[in-house]
Protein backbone atom coordinates (compact mmCIF):
# COMPACT_ATOMS: atom_id res chain seq x y z
CA UNK A 1 0.00 0.00 0.00
CA UNK A 2 1.10 3.66 -0.08
CA UNK A 3 0.39 6.97 0.01
CA UNK A 4 0.97 9.43 -2.81
CA UNK A 5 -0.12 13.44 -3.10
CA UNK A 6 -3.49 12.84 -4.78
CA UNK A 7 -4.06 15.14 -7.24
CA UNK A 8 -8.07 15.70 -9.18
CA UNK A 9 -9.22 12.60 -11.31
CA UNK A 10 -8.21 12.24 -14.60
CA UNK A 11 -9.19 10.23 -17.17
CA UNK A 12 -6.12 7.85 -17.00
CA UNK A 13 -4.56 7.91 -21.18
CA UNK A 14 -3.61 4.18 -19.78
CA UNK A 15 -4.25 0.62 -21.67
CA UNK A 16 -7.15 -1.47 -19.99
CA UNK A 17 -6.38 -1.55 -16.65
CA UNK A 18 -7.65 -4.59 -13.72
CA UNK A 19 -10.80 -4.46 -12.55
CA UNK A 20 -11.42 -3.29 -8.65
CA UNK A 21 -10.63 -6.19 -7.35
CA UNK A 22 -7.15 -6.26 -8.11
CA UNK A 23 -6.49 -2.93 -7.71
CA UNK A 24 -7.88 -3.36 -4.14
CA UNK A 25 -5.73 -5.81 -3.52
CA UNK A 26 -2.42 -4.27 -4.03
CA UNK A 27 -3.11 -0.53 -2.91
CA UNK A 28 -6.29 -0.62 -0.64
CA UNK A 29 -7.82 1.47 -2.90
CA UNK A 30 -9.55 0.67 -6.83
CA UNK A 31 -8.80 4.24 -7.76
CA UNK A 32 -7.67 4.31 -11.18
CA UNK A 33 -6.08 7.38 -11.59
CA UNK A 34 -3.57 6.08 -8.59
CA UNK A 35 -2.92 3.22 -9.72
CA UNK A 36 -1.96 4.39 -13.03
CA UNK A 37 0.13 7.24 -11.80
CA UNK A 38 1.89 5.56 -9.05
CA UNK A 39 2.96 3.03 -11.15
CA UNK A 40 4.99 5.44 -12.97
CA UNK A 41 6.18 7.58 -9.97
CA UNK A 42 7.49 4.10 -8.19
CA UNK A 43 10.02 3.90 -11.64
CA UNK A 44 11.16 7.29 -10.94
CA UNK A 45 11.61 6.80 -7.43
CA UNK A 46 13.68 3.89 -8.09
CA UNK A 47 15.46 5.64 -10.10
CA UNK A 48 16.50 8.18 -7.92
CA UNK A 49 17.26 5.97 -5.45
CA UNK A 50 19.63 3.53 -8.39
CA UNK A 51 20.90 7.24 -9.26
CA UNK A 52 23.42 6.84 -6.04
CA UNK A 53 25.22 3.78 -7.58
CA UNK A 54 24.81 5.95 -11.17
CA UNK A 55 22.30 4.07 -12.60
CA UNK A 56 18.85 3.41 -14.16
CA UNK A 57 15.98 1.01 -13.73
CA UNK A 58 16.40 0.66 -17.63
CA UNK A 59 19.85 0.08 -17.84
CA UNK A 60 19.80 -3.10 -16.26
CA UNK A 61 19.56 -6.37 -18.52
CA UNK A 62 17.76 -8.72 -16.94
CA UNK A 63 15.01 -7.44 -13.77
CA UNK A 64 12.52 -8.93 -11.44
CA UNK A 65 10.09 -7.50 -9.67
CA UNK A 66 9.27 -9.40 -6.77
CA UNK A 67 5.49 -9.31 -5.91
CA UNK A 68 4.08 -7.41 -8.37
CA UNK A 69 0.59 -8.15 -7.96
CA UNK A 70 -1.64 -6.91 -11.02
CA UNK A 71 1.85 -5.59 -12.94
CA UNK A 72 1.35 -1.94 -11.36
CA UNK A 73 4.75 -0.91 -12.44
CA UNK A 74 5.59 -3.40 -15.51
CA UNK A 75 2.39 -1.63 -17.37
CA UNK A 76 4.76 1.30 -17.56
CA UNK A 77 8.41 -0.51 -19.34
CA UNK A 78 6.79 -1.83 -22.70
CA UNK A 79 9.85 1.16 -24.03
CA UNK A 80 12.00 -0.62 -21.59
CA UNK A 81 11.27 -4.19 -22.11
CA UNK A 82 12.68 -3.44 -26.03
CA UNK A 83 16.40 -3.36 -24.36
CA UNK A 84 15.69 -5.22 -21.04
CA UNK A 85 13.97 -8.62 -19.89
CA UNK A 86 11.45 -8.01 -17.12
CA UNK A 87 10.12 -10.76 -14.86
CA UNK A 88 7.47 -10.44 -12.27
CA UNK A 89 6.13 -13.03 -9.90
CA UNK A 90 3.36 -13.26 -7.24
CA UNK A 91 1.75 -15.16 -4.78
CA UNK A 92 -1.59 -14.10 -6.27
CA UNK A 93 -2.57 -15.94 -9.34
CA UNK A 94 -5.39 -13.76 -10.29
CA UNK A 95 -3.17 -10.75 -10.60
CA UNK A 96 -0.56 -12.70 -12.60
CA UNK A 97 -2.89 -14.00 -15.07
CA UNK A 98 -4.10 -10.58 -15.67
CA UNK A 99 -0.54 -9.38 -15.87
CA UNK A 100 0.31 -12.48 -18.12
CA UNK A 101 -2.60 -11.71 -20.44
CA UNK A 102 -2.58 -7.80 -20.35
CA UNK A 103 1.28 -6.53 -19.82
CA UNK A 104 2.80 -9.34 -22.85
CA UNK A 105 6.01 -7.51 -22.80
CA UNK A 106 7.30 -8.79 -19.24
CA UNK A 107 7.17 -12.19 -18.27
CA UNK A 108 5.27 -13.31 -15.21
CA UNK A 109 4.32 -16.51 -13.20
CA UNK A 110 3.30 -17.64 -9.84
CA UNK A 111 5.18 -18.10 -6.91
CA UNK A 112 4.89 -20.33 -3.41
CA UNK A 113 4.33 -18.33 -0.19
CA UNK A 114 7.99 -19.41 0.44
CA UNK A 115 11.27 -20.04 -1.55
CA UNK A 116 12.40 -21.50 -3.92
CA UNK A 117 11.74 -19.22 -7.22
CA UNK A 118 11.85 -21.06 -10.66
CA UNK A 119 14.80 -19.16 -11.80
CA UNK A 120 18.70 -20.43 -11.69
CA UNK A 121 21.17 -19.15 -9.16
CA UNK A 122 22.52 -15.08 -9.92
CA UNK A 123 19.56 -14.61 -12.43
CA UNK A 124 19.08 -11.15 -12.27
CA UNK A 125 20.99 -7.64 -12.68
CA UNK A 126 18.27 -6.03 -10.42
CA UNK A 127 15.36 -6.96 -8.24
CA UNK A 128 12.86 -4.24 -7.23
CA UNK A 129 9.42 -4.41 -4.91
CA UNK A 130 7.33 -2.26 -3.48
CA UNK A 131 5.93 -3.13 -0.22
CA UNK A 132 5.94 -6.87 -0.16
CA UNK A 133 8.61 -7.68 2.66
CA UNK A 134 5.69 -4.95 4.58
CA UNK A 135 3.81 -8.05 5.09
CA UNK A 136 5.96 -10.84 5.75
CA UNK A 137 6.88 -12.31 9.45
CA UNK A 138 10.68 -12.48 10.27
CA UNK A 139 10.65 -16.04 9.01
CA UNK A 140 9.23 -15.42 5.56
CA UNK A 141 11.32 -12.00 5.41
CA UNK A 142 14.72 -14.20 6.15
CA UNK A 143 13.79 -17.18 3.83
CA UNK A 144 13.17 -14.79 1.30
CA UNK A 145 16.35 -12.27 1.77
CA UNK A 146 18.09 -15.51 1.18
CA UNK A 147 16.39 -16.82 -1.82
CA UNK A 148 16.74 -13.15 -3.48
CA UNK A 149 20.55 -13.39 -2.80
CA UNK A 150 20.40 -16.38 -4.77
CA UNK A 151 18.59 -15.22 -7.72
CA UNK A 152 20.62 -12.13 -7.64
CA UNK A 153 24.28 -11.69 -9.52
CA UNK A 154 27.33 -10.97 -7.71
CA UNK A 155 27.20 -7.17 -7.54
CA UNK A 156 23.74 -6.93 -8.60
CA UNK A 157 21.09 -4.22 -7.02
CA UNK A 158 18.00 -4.23 -5.09
CA UNK A 159 15.66 -1.57 -4.08
CA UNK A 160 12.80 -3.02 -1.31
CA UNK A 161 10.48 -0.97 0.57
CA UNK A 162 9.83 -1.24 4.20
CA UNK A 163 7.63 0.27 6.69
CA UNK A 164 9.81 2.50 8.88
CA UNK A 165 8.36 5.08 11.34
CA UNK A 166 6.07 7.19 9.56
CA UNK A 167 3.75 4.14 8.63
CA UNK A 168 4.34 3.58 12.13
CA UNK A 169 3.16 6.88 13.33
CA UNK A 170 -0.25 6.92 11.02
CA UNK A 171 -0.72 3.53 12.90
CA UNK A 172 0.03 5.07 16.31
CA UNK A 173 -2.51 7.96 15.57
CA UNK A 174 -5.49 5.73 14.36
CA UNK A 175 -4.89 3.74 17.79
CA UNK A 176 -4.62 6.72 19.95
CA UNK A 177 -8.26 7.86 17.91
CA UNK A 178 -9.31 4.38 19.07
CA UNK A 179 -8.86 4.94 22.79
CA UNK A 180 -6.37 2.10 22.22
CA UNK A 181 -2.37 2.57 23.96
CA UNK A 182 -0.26 1.90 20.54
CA UNK A 183 3.25 2.26 23.45
CA UNK A 184 3.81 -1.35 23.32
CA UNK A 185 3.78 -1.52 20.04
CA UNK A 186 6.46 0.97 20.40
CA UNK A 187 8.01 -0.48 22.49
CA UNK A 188 8.77 -3.87 20.26
CA UNK A 189 9.69 -1.85 17.30
CA UNK A 190 12.33 0.29 19.66
CA UNK A 191 13.76 -2.79 21.49
CA UNK A 192 13.58 -5.98 18.26
CA UNK A 193 13.25 -3.70 15.51
CA UNK A 194 10.51 -5.58 13.54
CA UNK A 195 6.73 -5.59 14.91
CA UNK A 196 4.74 -8.08 13.14
CA UNK A 197 1.13 -7.60 13.19
CA UNK A 198 -0.98 -10.52 12.73
CA UNK A 199 -4.66 -9.08 14.18
CA UNK A 200 -4.42 -6.14 11.73
CA UNK A 201 -8.11 -6.96 10.08
CA UNK A 202 -6.95 -9.27 6.98
CA UNK A 203 -8.10 -12.11 8.38
CA UNK A 204 -10.99 -12.25 5.54
CA UNK A 205 -8.62 -10.91 2.60
CA UNK A 206 -7.94 -13.06 -0.55
CA UNK A 207 -4.27 -13.69 0.79
CA UNK A 208 -3.01 -16.37 2.36
CA UNK A 209 -2.92 -16.47 6.46
CA UNK A 210 0.94 -15.43 6.73
CA UNK A 211 -0.15 -12.37 4.73
CA UNK A 212 -0.66 -9.57 7.41
CA UNK A 213 1.40 -5.95 8.13
CA UNK A 214 5.06 -5.52 9.36
CA UNK A 215 7.15 -2.68 10.90
CA UNK A 216 10.79 -2.24 10.81
CA UNK A 217 13.44 0.03 12.55
CA UNK A 218 16.08 1.07 10.32
CA UNK A 219 18.71 -0.02 13.04
CA UNK A 220 17.40 -3.53 12.57
CA UNK A 221 17.69 -3.15 8.65
CA UNK A 222 21.62 -1.95 8.71
CA UNK A 223 22.32 -4.58 11.45
CA UNK A 224 19.99 -7.61 10.02
CA UNK A 225 19.61 -6.90 6.50
CA UNK A 226 23.09 -5.84 6.36
CA UNK A 227 24.47 -9.84 7.25
CA UNK A 228 23.26 -10.26 3.77
CA UNK A 229 23.88 -7.51 1.64
CA UNK A 230 26.20 -4.20 1.19
CA UNK A 231 23.02 -1.30 2.24
CA UNK A 232 23.53 1.58 -0.23
CA UNK A 233 20.95 3.59 0.42
CA UNK A 234 18.12 4.21 3.20
CA UNK A 235 15.25 6.63 2.01
CA UNK A 236 13.06 7.48 4.43
CA UNK A 237 9.83 7.56 2.75
CA UNK A 238 11.36 7.59 -0.74
CA UNK A 239 8.62 5.05 -1.31
CA UNK A 240 5.24 7.01 -2.90
CA UNK A 241 5.91 9.21 -0.23
CA UNK A 242 5.10 6.33 2.10
CA UNK A 243 7.16 3.17 2.70
CA UNK A 244 11.22 3.75 3.65
CA UNK A 245 12.90 2.55 0.09
CA UNK A 246 16.29 0.37 0.44
CA UNK A 247 19.07 0.35 -2.34
CA UNK A 248 20.89 -2.86 -1.68
CA UNK A 249 24.13 -4.69 -3.08
CA UNK A 250 24.35 -8.38 -3.42
CA UNK A 251 27.66 -9.45 -2.14
CA UNK A 252 30.65 -10.96 -4.60
CA UNK A 253 30.32 -13.94 -2.20
CA UNK A 254 26.89 -15.46 -1.28
CA UNK A 255 26.16 -15.36 2.52
CA UNK A 256 23.51 -17.40 2.21
CA UNK A 257 21.82 -16.79 5.90
CA UNK A 258 20.44 -13.90 7.65
CA UNK A 259 23.01 -13.30 10.52
CA UNK A 260 20.85 -13.08 13.86
CA UNK A 261 21.02 -9.70 15.96
CA UNK A 262 24.28 -9.18 17.73
CA UNK A 263 24.50 -9.42 21.49
CA UNK A 264 25.59 -6.33 22.76
CA UNK A 265 29.04 -6.74 25.15
CA UNK A 266 29.64 -5.20 28.61
CA UNK A 267 32.68 -3.08 27.18
CA UNK A 268 30.06 -1.58 24.41
CA UNK A 269 28.23 0.21 27.25
CA UNK A 270 24.43 0.09 28.20
CA UNK A 271 22.24 -2.71 26.00
CA UNK A 272 20.18 -1.95 23.51
CA UNK A 273 17.26 -2.40 26.13
CA UNK A 274 18.89 0.00 28.07
CA UNK A 275 19.37 2.23 25.00
CA UNK A 276 15.53 2.06 24.68
CA UNK A 277 14.65 2.61 28.55
CA UNK A 278 16.66 5.96 28.58
CA UNK A 279 15.12 7.29 24.77
CA UNK A 280 12.03 6.16 26.42
CA UNK A 281 12.19 8.05 29.54
CA UNK A 282 13.63 10.93 27.54
CA UNK A 283 10.23 10.80 25.40
CA UNK A 284 8.10 10.83 28.63
CA UNK A 285 10.27 13.66 30.34
CA UNK A 286 9.82 15.74 26.91
CA UNK A 287 6.00 14.99 26.65
CA UNK A 288 6.02 15.52 30.70
CA UNK A 289 7.75 19.36 30.23
CA UNK A 290 4.98 19.90 27.02
CA UNK A 291 2.38 18.97 29.09
CA UNK A 292 3.49 21.42 31.97
CA UNK A 293 4.08 24.41 29.21
CA UNK A 294 0.85 23.99 28.08
CA UNK A 295 -0.91 23.46 31.99
CA UNK A 296 1.00 26.63 32.45
CA UNK A 297 -0.07 29.09 29.69
CA UNK A 298 -3.54 27.41 30.94
CA UNK A 299 -3.35 29.30 33.83
CA UNK A 300 -1.44 32.62 32.65
CA UNK A 301 -4.29 33.09 29.97
CA UNK A 302 -6.89 32.45 32.81
CA UNK A 303 -9.49 34.60 33.96
CA UNK A 304 -8.91 33.92 37.48
CA UNK A 305 -5.40 34.88 36.90
CA UNK A 306 -5.62 38.32 35.31
CA UNK A 307 -8.31 39.17 37.91
CA UNK A 308 -5.64 38.49 40.62
CA UNK A 309 -2.96 40.11 39.61
CA UNK A 310 -3.52 43.36 41.43
CA UNK A 311 -3.24 41.00 44.84
CA UNK A 312 -0.48 39.56 43.56
CA UNK A 313 0.97 42.52 42.80
CA UNK A 314 0.20 43.90 46.17
CA UNK A 315 1.57 40.42 48.14
CA UNK A 316 4.59 40.87 46.29
CA UNK A 317 5.15 44.64 47.59
CA UNK A 318 4.32 43.93 50.68
CA UNK A 319 6.51 40.97 51.26
CA UNK A 320 9.43 43.62 49.12
CA UNK A 321 9.20 45.90 52.48
C1 LIG B 1 0.88 -4.35 -1.32
S1 LIG B 1 0.95 -5.48 -2.68
C2 LIG B 1 2.10 -4.68 -3.75
C3 LIG B 1 2.02 -5.20 -5.15
C4 LIG B 1 3.02 -4.60 -6.13
N1 LIG B 1 4.39 -4.78 -5.66
C5 LIG B 1 2.74 -3.15 -6.38
O1 LIG B 1 3.55 -2.32 -5.97
O2 LIG B 1 1.74 -2.82 -6.98
C6 LIG B 1 1.89 -6.82 -2.01
C7 LIG B 1 2.06 -7.95 -3.00
O3 LIG B 1 2.97 -8.90 -2.47
C8 LIG B 1 2.55 -10.17 -2.85
N2 LIG B 1 3.21 -11.15 -1.98
C9 LIG B 1 3.03 -11.34 -0.67
N3 LIG B 1 3.79 -12.35 -0.23
C10 LIG B 1 4.49 -12.79 -1.29
C11 LIG B 1 5.45 -13.82 -1.48
N4 LIG B 1 5.85 -14.59 -0.47
N5 LIG B 1 5.96 -14.00 -2.71
C12 LIG B 1 5.57 -13.22 -3.75
N6 LIG B 1 4.65 -12.25 -3.63
C13 LIG B 1 4.11 -12.03 -2.42
C14 LIG B 1 1.04 -10.09 -2.71
O4 LIG B 1 0.36 -11.12 -3.38
C15 LIG B 1 0.77 -8.70 -3.27
O5 LIG B 1 0.54 -8.74 -4.66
Amino acid sequence: MGEIVREPSINPPAPELPNDDLMHRIAGTADKTWFWKSGQISIDQFDLVLAHWERSLTDFPRALDFGCGCARIELHLEDAAKRMEIYGVDIDAAAIAWAAEHVPWAKFSVNRGLPPLEFPDEHFDLVFNHSVFTHLDEQYQDAWLVELERVTKPGGLLIVSVSGEYPFSLLEKEWIGCQRDPEPLREILRNRGILFISDDGMQNSPFPDFYHTAFHAPWYIFERWGSVFDIKAYVPRGDLNYQDLLLLRRRDQRVGAVAPLRKFSSEEGASREEISHLEMALRRAEQEKQTLKENFSAVLNSRSWRLTAPLRRFMQGIRGR
